[in-house]
């Protein structure tokens, strides 16, 4: 049996006053069904704090749902045992893994790959599996790729398709590009200047920088120039104006918040669909074949203790963040 202490250090999210504080006297999980773990480090989602209207928190709640962290204890039937190095997304309706000792179900869980930083891979599980998702199946630009038996990559199943996605810099966004062009798409996204080069580095095809031209001026009415693909990671006006870029037939795919059609509807044949994803750890580790064969790559805006969970918190909501901000917990490698 673990020795665990008698409290921990924990992030409270107070639904009623919407405030964060941090406090050394949270309670440790206990849970037959889900692992305990030790907590790397966690992951911020931008906007996550507004989601208490679709899930049922109570008053005092732990937030962020990214995590990588070494089991602790055993579950009955699972694959995982005490001192793997783990990383997954909890479903948000469950506390979350801003503290030293959180839970997670066996089924949102896969091994951290040996390439991967404890820090690192805490940014991972959200971004890489919203993007899987609404790129394979919301979108389904294509059949997925995947890493053989072998090791071999089986790629290329979008050959000749377009995939546009607009918050490309983003920590979705990023994942995104980069499994769309394993499955050899033709891929380009909307991030602003300072993320062209980095995002070229990433082998995305084109940059649209949706500070100088709307994704409408830059298809200039030139049907050759839509997409298969649309996947917003951005609200607003962005949003709107990707619609302009959809090919008829196509996808239109959303996770970004006020997602909706444009005025006068959307165009013929549009599939469209906004999505909350799904946490599966089974999908995690394909995912994590790629990363392990340094074919796809996450991205840390930054690194925070949990101390100063405000800035971290305030880094992301800029919504301009690189990748995923981090807070880290943990120190165990
Ligand atoms: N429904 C779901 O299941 C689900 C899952 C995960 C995330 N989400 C949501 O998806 C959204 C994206 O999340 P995220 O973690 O990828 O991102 P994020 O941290 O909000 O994205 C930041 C990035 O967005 C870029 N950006 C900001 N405004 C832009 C614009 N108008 N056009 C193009 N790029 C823009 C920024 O690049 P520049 O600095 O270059 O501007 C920055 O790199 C969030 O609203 C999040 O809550 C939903």
């Amino acid at each position: 049996m673990a020795n665990f202490p008698q409290t921990q250090k924990a992030l409270i999210f107070n639904t009623k006053t919407n405030a964060l504080s941090l406090t050394n006297a949270a309670p440790i999980p206990s849970s037959t069904e889900e692992h305990i773990i030790k907590v790397h480090s966690t992951a911020i989602t931008n906007g996550e704090l507004t989601w208490a209207s679709f899930v049922n928190w109570p008053t005092e709640h732990v937030p962020t749902y990214d995590v990588s962290g070494t089991i602790v204890t055993e579950v009955t039937g699972s694959k995982f045992k005490p001192g793997d190095k783990i990383y997954g997304r909890i479903d948000a309706a469950r506390e979350g893994t801003a503290r030293q000792y959180a839970t997670i179900l066996p089924s949102e869980t896969a091994l951290v790959p040996k390439n991967l930083s404890m820090t690192d891979a805490a940014s991972v599980p959200m971004s890489a599996l919203t993007a899987w998702q609404a790129v394979f199946e919301q979108g389904e630009l294509s059949a997925s790729p995947y890493v053989d038996e072998a090791g071999e990559v089986v790629g290329n199943q979008a050959k000749g398709k377009r995939a546009l996605i607009l918050g490309a810099a983003g920590g979705v966004g990023l994942f995104a590009v980069q499994l769309a062009k394993i499955a050899g798409a033709t891929v380009l996204g909307t991030a602003s200047s300072r993320n062209e080069e980095f995002l070229k580095g990433l082998g995305i095809d084109e940059v649209i920088n949706y500070t100088k031209t709307s994704v409408e001026e830059w298809i200039g009415g030139d049907e050759s120039k839509k997409f298969d693909l649309v996947f917003a990671c951005v609200g607003g006006k962005s949003m709107l104006d990707g619609w302009s870029a959809v090919k008829e037939n196509g996808a239109y795919v959303s996770v970004g918040p006020g997602f909706k059609e444009p005025e006068g509807g959307k165009p013929k044949g549009v599939k469209s669909a906004w999505f909350v994803m799904d946490s599966r750890g089974s999908e995690l580790e394909l995912i994590g074949r790629f990363i392990g064969k340094g074919l796809v790559k996450t991205w840390v805006d930054s690194v925070w203790t949990i101390e100063e969970y405000d800035k971290a918190f305030a880094k992301t909501a800029t919504g301009h963040a690189r990748g995923k901000v981090v807070i880290k917990i943990g120190d165990e490698e």
